[in-house]
């Protein structure tokens, strides 16, 4: 068989690039048919991937073989300050036909990316491929972050005895801003150790004043022996930059923040809400619900696979010089 050839990736390979990328979301969909179908065709897809090439300092790498393209890797920084100096890859700038490409990929794409001082890589692979997913823990990277979805249910299981789920009322907001604090505050902690903004109480509680009517969020409260010791927050995907392409189904909802106080974890306060949020998308008439955890937050990655969240991309890391 001829070789695979690793070169630049340049526009004309586009056209091979969405090709890749069709057949790789063609196989993704039989894993999990919620994920939208569009991205099967290759003119989709290769729109995808060109959305990706033009991102702000893009860069990357095609493999091609006898003049085919058989795989490509596009990565671009992103601004935030907490990824650090960084080279991003979404939803649209990797596949492959064989895994191993991946390894030569990353190859010459990371040259460029670590001679620009971008030494934080961040990579969101199909979490059905796990051939995939090894080629790239073969490369020294490791499982971040988790994207997962689920039908909205027909039915969700009443509360916990003991728990008692409604949505909030303006007097709830101090509540509401103690509990936005715990989400960041626990993933500061081993083992996630996450570097994510910690704002303060009173502007969490200047917001939720500002958007507490605000239609395009649905917040639930679970009250515990008469004390609100958990809340979560639904909305369209759209409103989340994280989910885009391939990785966001079209009509679905999101949910975007649940927290539980941590004396009162584990007595299925967290699914209550949890599933409060999908039977509220189940009347809202979305057609799935997703969200995403950092894998390394024992206790999210627990709950919500636990509530039937099914997992969809999963995010590699590495930090290189190390
Ligand atoms: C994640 C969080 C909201 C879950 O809430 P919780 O009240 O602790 O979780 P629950 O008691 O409802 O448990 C939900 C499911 O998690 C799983 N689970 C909980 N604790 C577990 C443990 N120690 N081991 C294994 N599975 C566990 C179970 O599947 C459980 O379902 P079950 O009740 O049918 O057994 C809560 O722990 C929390 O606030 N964590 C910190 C902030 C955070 O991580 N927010 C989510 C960000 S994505």
């Amino acid at each position: 068989m001829t070789r695979v050839e690793i070169h630049p990736f340049a526009e004309e390979h586009l056209e091979g690039a969405g090709r890749v990328l069709a057949e790789r979301h063609r196989r993704h969909r039989e894993a999990e048919p919620l994920l939208p179908p569009a991205f099967e065709d290759p003119v989709v897809a290769g729109e995808a991937v060109g959305e990706a090439a033009r991102a702000d300092d893009a860069s990357g790498a095609v493999a091609t073989r006898g003049g085919e393209v058989v795989g490509y890797l596009l990565g671009a920084p992103k601004a935030s300050p907490s990824w650090g100096a960084n080279a991003w890859v979404e939803s649209a700038g990797h596949a492959v036909l064989e895994p191993e490409t991946a390894r030569e990929l990353y190859a010459v794409a990371a040259t460029r990316w670590v001679d620009q001082g971008r030494t934080a890589h961040y990579v969101l692979l199909p979490s059905y491929d796990d051939a995939l997913v090894r080629a790239w823990f073969r490369l020294a990277f490791g499982h971040q972050h988790t994207h997962a979805i689920q039908a909205p249910p027909t039915e969700v299981p009443p509360p916990a005895p003991g728990l008692t789920v409604r949505r909030p009322v303006r007097a709830d907001i101090p509540d509401l801003a103690r509990l936005e604090a715990v989400l960041p505050q626990h993933q500061a902690l081993a083992p996630t150790f996450s570097s994510g903004p910690l704002g303060s109480y009173e502007e969490s509680l200047a917001e939720w004043e500002e958007d507490f009517e605000d239609p395009s969020y649905t917040t639930f409260v679970v009250e515990h022996e008469g004390q609100i010791v958990g809340s979560a927050v639904g909305c369209a995907l759209e409103k989340s930059s994280m989910h885009a392409g391939p990785a966001r189904p079209e009509n679905a909802a999101f949910l975007g923040f649940a927290a539980v106080s941590p004396e009162a974890r584990g007595l299925g306060a967290g699914r209550a809400v949890g599933d409060a949020v999908s039977a509220w998308a189940t009347a809202a008439g979305y057609d799935s619900v997703v969200t995403d955890w950092r894998e390394t937050n024992l206790l999210s990655s627990r709950a919500w696979r636990g509530i039937g969240y099914r997992d969809t991309f999963t995010r590699v890391h590495r930090l290189v010089g190390h």
